[in-house]
């Protein structure tokens, strides 16, 4: 890793007021509990614009706070300029995959884009499900997901291994 910057990561999902937000504020309190919040940035953004400007959504707002987390990310809609400014762009889904690849600027830049599926070793998922269309358990699901790929991903970049 290098020492001088700070590495920067963008999460990313559709609308960006559930899965994303909640994986920056998870992101953020490992790599503050770890006093590395000096050296590692997390910001979120969705695909889809229609929810800019939004506090994550409610329910996802609730149970994040259950655990700890406190949400307070606005949306945004994810853009090319981000591939500049960040090192790593993290897909929820395999959509958001998709996307994040056709609006990347050039090859090299693709290559930041991984899936955050990727990081979970104890949960046999190749995705983080969209819980906007589910009850009180998607929420839970997803932030058990986030939960353990957040770690993953945090030992991975603190081991420079990304
Ligand atoms: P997210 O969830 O991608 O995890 O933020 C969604 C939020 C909103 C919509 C879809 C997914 N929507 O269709 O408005």
């Amino acid at each position: 890793m290098n020492t001088d910057k700070k590495y920067k990561v963008l999460f990313v999902c559709l609308g960006n007021i559930c899965r994303s937000p909640a994986a920056q504020g998870i992101f953020e309190h490992v790599v503050r509990e770890n006093g590395m919040l000096d050296r590692i940035e997390a910001d979120s953004a969705g695909t889809y614009s229609g929810h800019r400007g939004e506090l994550p959504d409610r329910r996802m707002r609730t149970a994040a706070l259950y655990r700890g987390y406190g949400l307070t990310h606005r949306a945004r809609p994810v853009s090319g300029l981000d591939f500049l400014d960040f090192d790593l762009v993290i897909a929820m889904d395999d959509q958001n995959y998709e996307d994040l690849m056709h609006l990347a600027p050039s090859v090299e830049d693709s290559r930041k884009i991984r899936r955050m599926a990727d990081f979970l070793t104890i949960h046999k998922m190749s995705y983080i499900p969209d819980p906007y269309y589910m009850g009180a358990e998607g929420f839970g699901l997803v932030l058990d997901l986030l939960e353990e790929a957040c770690r993953n991903l945090f030992n991975e970049i603190k081991t420079a291994e990304l």
